[in-house]
C-alpha cells in the first residue's frame, strides 16, 4: 500500500482523522479468531467508514477474504459534502483526486467496494488495486443507502469517527448486529454505552490503552509524544493510549478470571503504598469501599466496591457483577440503594475529597 498522503479536510473534524494500523487490526482479529476459527466464516462484513483505497481494514479482510472463509465484504466511504461548490474542495486525507459530484455539483459521492464469494470466486484479488465504485449518495453511515448494507452485514467492523462514536454504536445496536470497533476509554461512562456493558451485551475487546499501538495521522498533525513516529512507509504514528476495542464478539479473554489478593494480604502486601496506607475507605456517600486499583480488588470482600473504569479490560462476567457507576445519573436500583447522601449523587467522596468516576461492583 502507497504512502498515505493529503491533507485535513478543513469541514472534518481533526480527531476523527485517526487511521488504524495494519498490525493492530490483524492481533485484534486474531483473538477472535484463537477462540472460535469460524467467528468469520459465512459472514457478510460492512466496514462502513473505510475507504477502498487506503483503508487498512479493507486492506486485511480483502486479503484475508478465503481463509477467514467470508461470504461478502462490503467497504464504504463517506465524501464530506461540500455545498459551496465555489469553495475550493480539499481532500480528505487520503484522497489524490477530487471526488465525483452529481449532476448540479452539489453533493459528493461515497466509495464502495464488494467482495463477494459468489462473483468472486475467481480466486485472485489483488490488494494493491481494489476495484471500487462510487455510491448513489455521500456514504454517510446514517443515509438509506448505507442503512441498507447494514441490514444486508452480519458484523460490523470499523474505527468510526470520534465525533460520531454514539451515534454509531446506536445505529449497530438498533439493527442488532454483531461488531468489533474502534472507541476512546472515556466511551465507557457514556449513558449510551455503560449501560449496554453492565449488562453484558457489549464489551471490551482484547486490550486497551498501549494494546493499540498507535494511529496514522494526517501530514500537518503534530507528531507528539514520545512514542511518535514516522513507519517504513513514509506514514505519521501517534501512540495513544486512550482507544480501546468495544465488541459483542466473544474472546476467550473476558473468561479468564483475575487473580487476586485477600484484603489482608493486599493491606500488608500491596505494591500500592495508598493501599498499605489507606487501606480500603468507605466512601462517605455510597455504602461501597474505594478500591483505587484494579489489582488490588479484595479477593474475599463480598460488599460494593467502586473500582477504575479500566478494572473493565479484566473484568469476567463469571468472577464480578457490575451494579454501576458513581455517576449522578445513574439510577439503578443497585446503586440508589447505597447512596448514602441525596445531595451528593456525583463521584465518590472519601473525607470529602472527590475521587475519580469508579465503576460499582460485587464479588459473584
Ligand atoms: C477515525 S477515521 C478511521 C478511518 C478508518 N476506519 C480507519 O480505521 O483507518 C473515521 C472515518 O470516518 C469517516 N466518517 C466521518 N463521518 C462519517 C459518516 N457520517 N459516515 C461514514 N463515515 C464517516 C471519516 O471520513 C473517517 O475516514
Amino acid at each position: 500500500m502507497p504512502k498515505i498522503e493529503g491533507m485535513i479536510n478543513a469541514k472534518s473534524n481533526k480527531n476523527d482523522e485517526f487511521y488504524t494500523q495494519y498490525e493492530d487490526i490483524q492481533k485484534e482479529v486474531n483473538a477472535y479468531l484463537e477462540y472460535n476459527p469460524d467467528v468469520f466464516k459465512g459472514k457478510t462484513i460492512l466496514l462502513p467508514c473505510d475507504d477502498p483505497e487506503w483503508s487498512n481494514f479493507t486492506k486485511f479482510f480483502a486479503q484475508n477474504f478465503e481463509r477467514f472463509g467470508l461470504k461478502k465484504l462490503i467497504s464504504t466511504s463517506y465524501a464530506y459534502e461540500s455545498k459551496k461548490i465555489s469553495e475550493p474542495y480539499q481532500l480528505t486525507f487520503f484522497e489524490t483526486e477530487s471526488p465525483k459530484y452529481d449532476e448540479n455539483k452539489t453533493k459528493s459521492h461515497g466509495k464502495i467496494f464488494i467482495l463477494d464469494k459468489d462473483i468472486n470466486n475467481s480466486g485472485k484479488i489483488d490488494i494493491e488495486d481494489l476495484q471500487w465504485d462510487y455510491l448513489d449518495g455521500d456514504g454517510d453511515f446514517k443515509s438509506e443507502e448505507v442503512k441498507k448494507l447494514r441490514d444486508e452485514a452480519d458484523i460490523i467492523i470499523t474505527n468510526p469517527p470520534f465525533s460520531l462514536f454514539r451515534e454509531f454504536l446506536k445505529w449497530i445496536m438498533e439493527a442488532k448486529k454483531q461488531f468489533l470497533i474502534i472507541g476512546n476509554i472515556n466511551c465507557i461512562t457514556y449513558k449510551e454505552v455503560f449501560p449496554l456493558i453492565k449488562e453484558n451485551d457489549i464489551w471490551l475487546g482484547n486490550g486497551m490503552g498501549r494494546w493499540i499501538s498507535g494511529f496514522i495521522v494526517p501530514e500537518g498533525y503534530e507528531l507528539y509524544g514520545s512514542e511518535a513516529r514516522i513507519d517504513e512507509n513514509g506514514n505519521r504514528i501517534v501512540a495513544t493510549n486512550n482507544c480501546l476495542w468495544l465488541t459483542n464478539l466473544e474472546h476467550g479473554r473476558r473468561h479468564q478470571p483475575l487473580q487476586l489478593m485477600t484484603m489482608e494480604d493486599n493491606i500488608k502486601y500491596s505494591k500500592h503504598k495508598q493501599i498499605r496506607e489507606e487501606k480500603y475507605p468507605k466512601y462517605d456517600n455510597y455504602d461501597a469501599i474505594d478500591v483505587p486499583y484494579t489489582d488490588a480488588i479484595p479477593s474475599d470482600y463480598e460488599g460494593i466496591m467502586g473500582v477504575p473504569i479500566t478494572f473493565l479490560d479484566k473484568y469476567n462476567p463469571e468472577q464480578f457483577e457490575i451494579l454501576g457507576h458513581t455517576y449522578s445519573g445513574d439510577t439503578n436500583e443497585a446503586v440508589e440503594k447505597i447512596r448514602l447522601d441525596p445531595q451528593k449523587r456525583n463521584r465518590g467522596l472519601v473525607n470529602g475529597k472527590q475521587k475519580y468516576d469508579r465503576i460499582l461492583i460485587i464479588k459473584k
